[in-house]
Formats: C-alpha cells, sequence, structure tokens
C-alpha cells in the first residue's frame, strides 16, 4: 500500500462531530460545515478550527475576530447539507436558515444548542486549510445532543470541492 493510500484509508475510518462554524467581517458574512475542529487544551480552553482555503467563509474569517462554533446534532442533516453543500459564492444561505448578531456580527444560528463564540487568537498555514486557534469567550449549552458526525455526513457533496 502506498503511503498515501494508506493514510487515505486511515483517515476513512475516523469519526467526528461535524460544525457549522460562522464569521462576519466588513459587513460580510458566512458559514461552512466544518469537520476538521478539535478542542486543543483544557487549561486554558483553546479549540482548533480548520477551514478551507477555496471557502467564502476562510476568507471572511481571515479579517474577523471572533467565530461562532455549532455543534450540528444527528438530526440536522438539513443544516450540515445547507452550509456544507452550499457556498456562499453562490447561495446566500443565511437567508435559509435563521440567525440573529452576536459580538463583532458574527452569526449565531437558531435551533442550535450547543454553540460557543471563540476569539481568534492566532492562524496556522496547514496546507489547504488554515488552522485557527480559538479562545473561547461565551457558549451557550442547552442540552445534550447526539452529534452528527463526519460519517453520516460524508456523501455531502461539498459547495466547495476540496
Ligand atoms: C463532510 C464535510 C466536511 C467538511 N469539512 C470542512 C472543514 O473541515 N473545513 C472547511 O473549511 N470546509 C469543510 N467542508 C467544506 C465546506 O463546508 C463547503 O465547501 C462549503 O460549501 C463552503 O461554503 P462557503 O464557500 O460559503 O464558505 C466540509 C464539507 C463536508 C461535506
Amino acid at each position: 500500500m502506498s503511503q498515501g493510500a494508506g493514510f487515505h484509508a486511515f483517515v476513512a475510518e475516523l469519526e467526528y462531530s461535524m460544525y457549522v462554524v460562522t464569521a462576519a467581517a466588513h459587513g460580510e458574512r458566512d458559514g461552512c460545515l466544518v469537520g476538521f475542529a478539535t478542542q486543543a487544551s483544557i487549561h486554558p480552553p483553546r479549540f482548533l478550527v480548520c477551514l478551507s482555503v477555496k471557502n467564502r467563509t476562510f476568507r471572511i474569517a481571515a479579517d474577523a475576530r471572533m467565530l461562532a462554533v455549532h455543534l450540528v446534532a444527528a438530526d440536522q442533516r438539513d443544516l450540515a447539507e445547507l452550509f456544507g453543500g452550499e457556498t456562499a459564492d453562490e447561495v446566500d444561505k443565511l437567508t435559509r436558515w435563521p440567525w440573529r448578531e452576536g459580538p463583532d456580527g458574527v452569526p449565531i444560528l437558531a435551533d442550535v444548542e450547543n454553540v460557543f463564540l471563540g476569539r481568534v487568537l492566532d492562524r496556522f498555514d496547514f496546507g489547504d486549510h488554515v488552522g485557527h486557534l480559538l479562545e473561547p469567550m461565551a457558549a451557550r449549552h442547552e442540552g445534550d445532543v447526539d452529534p452528527l458526525g463526519f460519517k453520516q455526513a460524508r456523501d455531502i457533496e461539498a459547495g466547495h470541492p476540496a
């Protein structure tokens, strides 16, 4: 097995939660489905969100001070399809899902029980994704959720293919 094929097979076995990450800057706003995200430290609390350089959300996040990280529930396939299957380069996703403006204008999506606002502390060029290291500033936890997993979402055709 080649190194590339082996790694591809390895990551295809992984399961991880899906999020919608939103950003606002210069009067523009957007959000996209994200799987490359994880808690990165406990003390201090830190979370890493990786955005594809192809995404409009990335271009907005480049100038954003805050990102909102929404945990997608297993029964919110519609949310994942909208924010993962459409790009705001073509469709204004935020006219199709209710939201309100949070700090710095970042969209806070309705009907998402677990969401936190993170201040961008640093950005890391990983290749075709840029890691955004977040310091949580505020969080809404309205109940335990069964998160939508990568394996349930990977058949969605990304608005901006990797
Ligand atoms: C299962 C799945 C996982 C994805 N993971 C990421 C990710 O970790 N980071 C990212 O930037 N985009 C990811 N995407 C792609 C974006 O959600 C997608 O291209 C979106 O349409 C971009 O929208 P935008 O151009 O409005 O930002 C993923 C898509 C799918 C279907």
